[in-house]
């Protein structure tokens, strides 16, 4: 089966839906990784963020390499440039503010697309984004749509820079998350929306074993259809 699973930033998207491959056997993949490691080339190499055909030809270096084993057992996609990882530097604030803005380019985002599709349509995978469900896999098994607060997720967001070691400000981390919602949600290209078919679950209070314990649940379901 392939499962996507859509939402804002820290709507827990990435712990629910590697727990919930793992439990199915399956691989998990971030598509948010292949926008993050372009930002990471943007940033290096000085491209402006509105340079679309800069950014298009950099895209040409973002790979998704073979399924690296996780501590609980399962595998996730490693997303890489020209065959390098790039670890904890995907997820550093300048790098998520500068992925928000090349991925609302359309061109950026045809670029990205095939490369998403060739890791989806094998099957036996739960990929987590924005428009997974509505644009990369519509034609996706099952569909959820997580969220909570921007407030929780903040929390959520401040709790895993601060266990990193990162000096940050619950305001700050607060707001950016709002503005990083608002430039997703408003993006005429692949706005942030849930599918019409897609489960939507808010997340406020519930653990990630939780979310994971429902998406089992229906995947069970969809299994017996
Ligand atoms: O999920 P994330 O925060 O790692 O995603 C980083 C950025 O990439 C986010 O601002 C929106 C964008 N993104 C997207 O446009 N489409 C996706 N399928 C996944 C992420």
């Amino acid at each position: 089966m392939r499962i996507a699973i859509d939402g804002p930033a820290s709507a827990g998207k990435t712990a629910v839906g590697k727990l919930a491959a793992e439990r199915l056997g399956y691989r998990f993949f971030d598509t948010g990784l292949v926008y993050r490691a372009l930002a990471v080339v943007a940033i290096d190499n000085g491209i402006d963020p509105r340079d679309e055909k800069q950014l298009c030809a950099a895209a040409e270096q973002v790979e998704v390499g073979g399924p690296q084993a996780e501590a609980g057992g399962g595998s996730t996609c490693r997303v890489e440039i020209d065959g390098k990882e790039l670890g904890s530097r995907l997820h550093e604030p300048t790098v998520s503010d500068m992925a928000s803005r090349v991925s609302a380019l359309g061109a950026v985002r045809r670029s990205l697309l095939e490369l998403q599709r060739r890791v989806i349509e094998t099957g036996g995978v739960v990929a987590a984004g924005r428009d997974v469900g509505t644009v990369v896999a519509p034609d996706a098994d099952l569909k959820f749509f997580l969220t909570a607060s921007p407030e929780v997720r903040a929390e959520r967001r401040y709790d895993e820079l601060s266990k990193r070691g990162r000096r940050v400000d619950y305001r700050t981390v607060l707001w950016e998350i709002k503005q990083r919602d608002e430039r997703d949600r408003k993006r005429v290209l692949s706005p942030m929306v849930p599918a019409r078919d897609a489960i939507v679950i808010r997340t406020d209070g519930i653990g990630a074993a939780q979310v994971a314990d429902l998406i089992l649940v229906e995947a069970r379901v969809k299994a017996h259809e």
